[in-house]
């Protein structure tokens, strides 16, 4: 008998999420690096971590990370930054951007070459640089300091170089080094990550600020002295989201061993742009075939007509809605001396989740 071409397309589709397994990742650095909330940190008296520990990092990636006893730290921190900042930017959307307690982090909805995964890719990548830029400028690496080359800069007269200014190049250099190790220049998968990993450099470096302070006598200006410095990771994060709602879709020509921009009325990507290689799911339900999480029992808003709305939010299923009442201090006065007598007052708030 033969097969019919539906047993061989399961057949065909099961070898696929066969083959594909997720690769671990050094993001992982990101989930269990202490579980400090504030950067930065306090480094020293730190004891000693052997990278080479670390199963869930490349070769290279080790033997970067060995070279100096900081290191570790700083790239856990760029990790932690880029997964809190993923989940920023997607909290109001159906992918917020989870991470599970696994190696590769972000779970199956890597093994899908979307735009979801081009944003991961970028803005960790992002991460890193911000990091390692950072404790540059921090001086808790011996390899890298502030930024001496940016005072050959013409400032035609306006100001003058001064105090410390961040060396977005050397940060650049090593998330370049240490991320990109990890991708293969012959594959459509590799190609795009690596494509997303410079867009997520280039955002960075995009987002810098000119700082500066004044000096003289009385308030006077008559030496004013700048120095650039990275906004905050926010910043960055929305400039990639950005990217993200404009993001081309992309087709790898083997022989050529290159990406293409598919519609040839889009604009050209530039090396700026995320690029992906295919649409992404609704998300809308469960399906662990490619890490989808499904928006069930998820917030939303009754009034949005946006993303966050319950209309799209919850995939036309309908919402139902929590009333609440939250007990609060209010009409507080000052009583000489010194007490503050408050009124206990409840306001009645209205929450809405989906079916
Ligand atoms: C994650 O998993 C590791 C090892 O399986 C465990 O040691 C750690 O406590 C877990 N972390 C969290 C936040 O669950
Ligand atoms: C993301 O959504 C899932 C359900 O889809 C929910 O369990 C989780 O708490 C959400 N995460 C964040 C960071 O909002």
């Amino acid at each position: 008998m033969r097969p019919k071409l539906q047993d061989f397309q399961k057949i065909l589709f099961f070898f696929i999420f066969l083959i594909k397994t997720v690769q671990p990742s050094w993001w992982y650095l990101g989930l269990i690096s202490s579980s400090q909330t504030d950067f930065p940190s306090e480094p020293h008296k730190e004891e000693d971590v052997d990278c080479s520990n670390f199963k869930f990092l490349a070769p290279r990636q080790k033997e970067l990370c060995s070279k100096e006893a900081q290191l570790h730290k700083v790239i856990g921190e760029g990790a932690k930054r880029g997964i809190a900042e993923c989940q920023n930017q997607f909290s109001n959307r159906r992918w917020n951007c989870s991470t599970f307690n696994t190696t590769d982090v972000f779970g199956k909805v890597l093994q899908l070459k979307t735009r979801e995964t081009a944003y991961i890719y970028a803005i960790q990548s992002a991460g890193i640089m911000y990091a390692v830029t950072r404790a540059c400028a921090r001086g808790d690496l011996e390899r890298c300091g502030c930024d001496t080359k940016v005072r050959q800069k013409d400032t035609n007269g306006q100001f003058e170089w001064g105090g410390c200014s961040e060396n977005t190049r050397y940060g650049g250099k090593f998330s370049k080094e240490f991320v990109d190790t990890n991708e293969h220049r012959t594959s459509e998968d590799g190609l795009m990550n690596l494509w997303n990993n410079e867009a997520g450099r280039k955002a960075t470096k995009s987002q810098m600020d000119l700082l500066c302070k004044c000096h003289g006598v009385s308030g006077s200006c008559s030496v004013k002295i700048c120095w650039k410095k990275l906004k905050n990771f926010q910043a960055i994060g929305k400039a990639l989201k950005d990217k993200f709602d404009g993001a081309s879709l992309v087709r790898f020509i083997k022989n050529k061993r290159k990406l293409k921009r598919i519609n040839r009325d889009m604009k050209k990507p530039t090396k700026k742009d995320l690029v992906y290689l295919h649409e992404s799911p609704d998300f809308c339900n469960q399906n662990p075939n490619y890490g989808s999480l499904g928006t069930q029992g998820r917030k939303c808003n009754k009034t949005s007509f946006g993303l966050d709305g319950c209309t799209l939010m919850c995939c036309g299923r309908g919402y139902y809605t929590i009333i609440k009442e939250i007990k609060e201090d209010c009409d507080c006065k000052f009583v000489w001396c010194c007490r503050v007598d408050c009124k206990r007052c409840t306001q009645v708030v209205e929450e809405n989740y989906c079916n």
